[in-house]
């Protein structure tokens, strides 16, 4: 069983195929960084014409890789939400078309469950079930998920998602957009120790997250040491920050991993490309005795092999998208 996956909620136009549920055929992501990268953030006009643009050759390459033709396709997935509107829009309209036209099946699916689902690419489902730690650009939340598709969102951030608090004090030290990747190099180099920052909310017992007082402090600390007439140690800082918003959510996720008597925590999103935050859960893990599983690094990013693998699976369990399935910006993890 062939399925072809479009992921275009976002600033990534994302094309693959997948066969028999997991075996990447074809995994191909347009990145529009650069387009972005001179208005420090992204621009929802200029993500959709760019994702208008790419998709479709980016579609006949990802066939062409897989061996494959649009005849041979088995299902469709595409990814409803959430994300910018416009975005949505042009993978759902190309995804609607591909099935309509080949006679595919169509499933529309959750950008979250997918980040999820690339964690069964390469291992393999685990028995559930799973607390999962879904940390992105936009989203940072802590779900039960007690099987298969089933979900309950335990907590989530009051403010600022993790990676939007990487990329804003990158985009503060100068280290362009987005910033989550270059912050994680320059703290290689830098003592996490070194400045001691506030981990919020990291015993309230409960499952939310709050990062804007943590990007406050990093701001007033840089203003004050410079107001002061001291250089910053730039790699101390980046390691420092790293540090306080990682231990946040180690800590919370294998709490609420001992607390419902969960054995494996799922990590998703593109934060959990982080080298700091993939060491710490890992032992954090171990020493509990809690399985923790993360995607390979270009899994962990925005990518359409995922949401070809979540939506394969509810192709299995025999559920199916109306064509006028609409594009949701705030579509919720249920
Ligand atoms: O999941 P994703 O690719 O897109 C969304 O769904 O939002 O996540 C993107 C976010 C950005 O904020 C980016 O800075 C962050 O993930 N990110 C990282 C790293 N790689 C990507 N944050 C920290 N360290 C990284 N290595
Ligand atoms: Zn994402």
């Amino acid at each position: 069983m062939k399925v072809l996956g479009i992921e275009t909620s976002c600033d990534e136009t994302a094309v693959a195929v997948i066969q028999d549920g997991r075996i990447i055929l074809a995994n191909l992501v347009a990145s529009q960084t650069e387009l972005h990268a001179r208005f420090g953030g992204v621009v929802p006009e200029v993500a959709s014409r760019a994702h208008v643009q790419a998709l479709n050759p980016l579609m006949d390459e990802a066939l062409e890789r897989a061996g494959c033709r649009f005849a041979d396709l088995d299902g469709v997935a595409v990814t409803v939400g959430p994300g910018l509107v416009g975005a949505l829009l042009v993978g759902i309209a190309a995804a609607k078309a591909v099935a309509f036209a080949t006679g595919a099946d169509f499933i529309g699916v959750n950008h979250l469950e997918g980040h999820i689902y690339a964690n069964f690419i390469e291992h393999g489902p685990p028995e559930p079930p799973y607390v999962c730690l879904v940390v992105s650009g936009g989203h940072t939340m802590l779900v039960h998920m007690p099987g298969a598709h089933a979900y309950r969102v335990l907590g989530q951030t009051l403010d600022d998602a993790a990676g939007e608090a990487f990329d804003k004090i990158a985009r503060f030290m100068g280290l362009g957009f987005p910033g989550g990747p270059a912050l994680d190099r320059l703290a290689r180099e830098g003592d996490p120790s070194a400045i001691a920052f506030p981990r919020a909310m990291i015993d309230t017992g409960d499952h939310d997250f709050s990062f804007s007082g943590l990007k406050t402090a990093v701001i007033r600390h840089m203003k004050r040491e410079s107001a002061a007439g001291r250089d910053v140690d730039l790699a101390d800082l980046a390691a420092s920050f790293q540090e306080a918003i990682v231990d946040v959510q180690v800590s919370k996720t294998i709490a609420a991993a001992k607390e419902l008597g969960v054995k494996a925590v799922l990590l998703g999103g593109g934060v959990v490309a982080n080298t700091r935050l993939r060491e710490r859960m890992e032992k954090a893990g171990a020493e509990a005795g809690i399985g923790v599983l993360f995607p390979s690094l270009k899994l962990c990013t925005d990518n359409a092999a995922m949401i070809a693998v979540a939506g394969a699976s509810r192709l299995a369990r025999g559920e199916r998208s109306p064509f006028d399935v609409a594009a949701d910006p705030a579509l919720e993890l249920a």
